[in-house]
């Protein structure tokens, strides 16, 4: 079913990666889907000046790249909704022109506009926005989505909040994290809690320690510059990992509505304690990948060699946090994080406290959300060998892939593209989250200018640093490999 009402949809950076890889192409697919209103348009807005045809082609062109063979019919309709406006930098007026044009065009007054630009560039392209009159809600809403990085650390975070705060209400900004439009990420509360069996376990009296995994076999590619001020921390942890992390431990929320499930995860969020000080390196690890071979690309140059300068920033990232709550007291968290590993996979891995069934033996069960390459649920218990002999036992695996063959497959920027369209924003992040994940991640990123905390290397296409396993709290535990599962 199409939209209610007509809106208009105006990109910034559409001349970007995003733009071709995601979100044209996701664009589409909601035409393809019915999902977008007859009249709803697509401005994108350029600093270059370029004709309409050019753009169309362009346009075009990026649907193809992905949807060949497609329908032309709604390929023509689709184009039809695009125009391209130049936003010359140099021209004071510019945003007045960009507000005229969309009066005189006629289209929708409803506003949702889509920066994917520099991060630098958001507040004050919020302030021309406000300047021009383009975000007053009178008479239709207005909406404004921010990619990621909200800030690159606390301060300055709140330095864009206060900034695009002054033209904007909470319930007008959608800050992106695209994880929370993976579909496994969203079944995530579902497996929790439309399932009567995980509930009474889901806690610290049964659960060992959770941890909640990120490799990656990429490298940092041509964003070093990007890369080389971010670091995997921030990167990943501070936003994917951190949001992964407060779906598969915060409570049950009182409904499934954006707000509740929103007050439930900023609870969640403000209970993680910041790593302590004092115990620094046991909470703590970073390392850089060197030189070596990964799948799929073979012999790899290492980090620095791709920066072309020493650097000390991350590419691995492992931290272990602890939940200030009565669930999760004293139940370590391990986080990890990294590019250029063994494998490309996602996954939360939960331990179930061992229980001694024997003199000799331990029982031990995991239970494993992967959330790509596969989306799948795997259960690994302990049975008896058949047989004679009692005391033989081994572990078997109950496994689970959520999707099947025919099932829609749907990247996570067609969800947040409509979400942000249709005005729902429990798949975006409320400031209070930003703010609380920036809060845990500040303090190691202080503490790792001192040199005297060591950057590990590991061989890229290898597994985890030995090193690493400092942080764990038990000799008995480790870095939980993945799954599988071939669909
Ligand atoms: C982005 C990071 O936010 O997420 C990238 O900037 C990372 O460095 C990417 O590769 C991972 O996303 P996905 O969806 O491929 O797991």
């Amino acid at each position: 079913m199409s939209q209610k009402e007509a809106s208009t949809l105006l990109l910034f950076g559409a001349k970007g990666n995003l733009a071709r890889v995601k979100l044209f192409p996701g664009l589409f697919k909601l035409e393809l889907a019915e999902k977008l209103h007859p009249d709803m348009r697509i401005i994108s807005v350029g600093r270059q000046e370029e004709s309409h045809e050019e753009w169309i082609a362009n346009v075009k062109s990026m649907i193809l790249a992905k949807h060949k063979d497609t329908d032309q019919f709604l390929l023509d309709r689709f184009l039809q909704r695009n125009i391209y406006h130049a936003n010359l930098p140099d021209d004071p007026e510019a945003f007045n022109k960009l507000s005229l044009r969309v009066k005189a065009e006629n289209f929708s007054q409803n506003l949702a506009f889509f920066l994917s630009v520099r991060p630098s560039d958001f507040a004050s392209i919020v302030d021309q926005l406000a300047d021009a009159g383009m975000l007053d809600e009178t008479n239709h809403w207005k909406r404004v989505l921010i990619e990621k990085p909200f800030g690159v650390d606390s301060q300055t975070a709140q330095e864009l909040q206060d900034s695009i705060s002054k033209h904007l209400n909470e319930s007008q900004i959608y800050r992106i994290d695209h994880y929370l439009g993976k579909f496994a990420l969203q079944n995530i509360l579902f497996t929790r809690f439309y399932n009567t069996f995980l509930e009474p376990i889901w806690n610290n009296k049964y659960i060992d320690h959770i941890q909640v995994t990120n490799h990656e076999t990429l490298g940092v590619g041509d964003r070093t510059t990007f890369y080389n001020a971010t670091g995997a921390l921030r990167d990943m942890m501070q936003s994917h990992i951190l949001q992964t992390l407060t779906l598969t431990t915060m409570e049950k929320p009182k409904s499934f509505s954006p707000e509740d499930i929103r007050a439930e995860k900023i609870k969640l969020l403000s209970q993680i304690q910041q790593v302590p000080m004092d115990k620094f390196e046991q909470h703590v690890f970073r390392a850089q990948y060197t030189s070596g071979e990964v799948v799929k690309e073979g012999k790899v140059k290492g980090y620095i060699e791709e920066l072309g300068e020493p650097s000390i920033v991350e590419t691995y990232a492992a931290v272990k946090f602890f939940i200030n709550n009565d669930r999760w007291k004293n139940t370590p968290i391990y986080l990890r994080t990294a590019k250029r590993l063994h494998e490309n996979a996602t996954y939360i891995s939960i331990k179930l406290k061992p229980q001694n069934i024997s003199a000799h033996e331990v029982s031990e069960n995991w239970i494993i959300i992967s959330i790509q390459p596969s989306e799948s649920i795997h259960i690994e218990m302990k049975t008896k060998v058949p047989g004679l002999d009692d005391t033989k036992t081994r572990n078997i695996q109950l496994q689970g892939g959520i999707r099947h063959k025919d099932d829609e497959t749907i990247d996570s920027y067609e969800t947040l593209l409509l979400d942000l369209i249709e005005g729902n924003q429990s798949r975006f992040l409320h400031i209070d989250e930003v703010k609380a994940q920036w809060h845990l991640i500040d303090p190691i990123i202080e503490k790792w200018k001192d040199e005297n905390i060591p950057v590990h290397q590991y061989t890229a296409g290898s597994k985890d640093p030995e090193a690493s396993k400092i942080i764990f709290e038990n000799e008995d535990q480790f870095w939980r490999s993945g799954i599988n599962i071939v669909e």
